[in-house]
């Protein structure tokens, strides 16, 4: 995998397909760049696709003590301006939607268009950050294999293919627990991003699994509303990571929105 120099340590990528189209893939947690392989291949034709590991995650490193949003926000600027990058579409997944948003505060100027997937503007409350930490503490101490077993059926339909399930329980257990610890401590670290939702002048489109029992649907409703002409593509059959358990409608969403974008 490709990287560069970031901080004290490196900030590693994926890429597929060239041209001036831009495509910048963020990822959830707690999982890494490796989420998107099925849109690497299938967009690649049609865009050049880049999805960055976020610090600790993946192979990005080292983990900082909390990865803020904003802190991960700087580093897409520098992926971006390092791979010679002057605008590009950006979808962003669940915490890769709260970069998206803290990326959109730092540099609106990047943006041709922002897909915001099973995400939400809102800040965390209290017992939410309280309870990122005790999974934190329960991340450092009993490892992914233990990450897995919490999340990995928060994240997936209950009817999800074992296909997928072995992917994501992979995607998490090749995760450090450190990375997954500093991007908790990040997330609870984030700001409101409501009143962000208002300034945003490109075009914008919210893209929900059907069946997310992480992000309710109302927050994807408020979202939606909240920025100018955006609207919501639901996919069917469904959860929190719709890219992997429905393809072919997250990919056909996604592209309907992209495609159309003025240059
Ligand atoms: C994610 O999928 O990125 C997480 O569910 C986000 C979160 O924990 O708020």
């Amino acid at each position: 995998m490709p990287s560069i120099p970031i901080g004290e340590g490196v900030l590693h990528y994926r890429e597929a397909g060239q041209g001036s189209d831009v495509l910048v893939l963020l990822h959830a947690f707690p999982l890494h760049s490796g989420m998107w392989e099925p849109q690497l291949r299938s967009l690649a034709p049609r865009f050049r696709v880049i999805a960055p590991d976020w610090r600790g995650l993946g192979q990005s490193g080292p983990a900082p003590a909390a990865a803020t949003m904003d802190l991960l926000a700087g580093d897409v600027v520098h992926l971006l301006r390092a791979r010679g990058i002057q605008r590009a579409v950006f979808a962003g997944l669940s915490m890769g939607g709260y970069v998206a948003l803290a990326l959109y505060r730092k540099a609106p100027e990047l943006f041709r268009g922002l897909a915001l997937c099973d995400t939400k503007a809102t800040p965390d409350t209290v017992e939410a950050a309280t309870a990122r930490e005790t999974f934190a503490q329960n991340a450092l101490s009993k490892g992914t294999g233990w990450v897995a077993d919490d999340f990995a059926p928060k994240l997936l339909r209950p009817t999800s293919t074992p296909e997928v399930t072995r992917t994501v329980r992979g995607l998490i257990e090749s995760n450090a627990p450190e990375g997954v610890a500093a991007a908790q401590r990040g997330m609870a670290l984030r700001p409101d991003s409501v009143p962000t939702l208002r300034t945003i002048s490109c075009p914008a489109v919210v893209i929900f699994g059907a069946e997310d029992r992480i992000t309710p649907f109302g927050e994807a409703q408020r979202m939606a509303q909240g920025i100018p002409g955006a609207r919501i593509e639901t996919i069917p059959a469904a959860g929190h990571l719709p890219n992997l358990e429905n393809q072919p409608a997250f990919d056909a969403a996604l592209l309907r929105f992209a495609v159309a974008l003025p240059a």
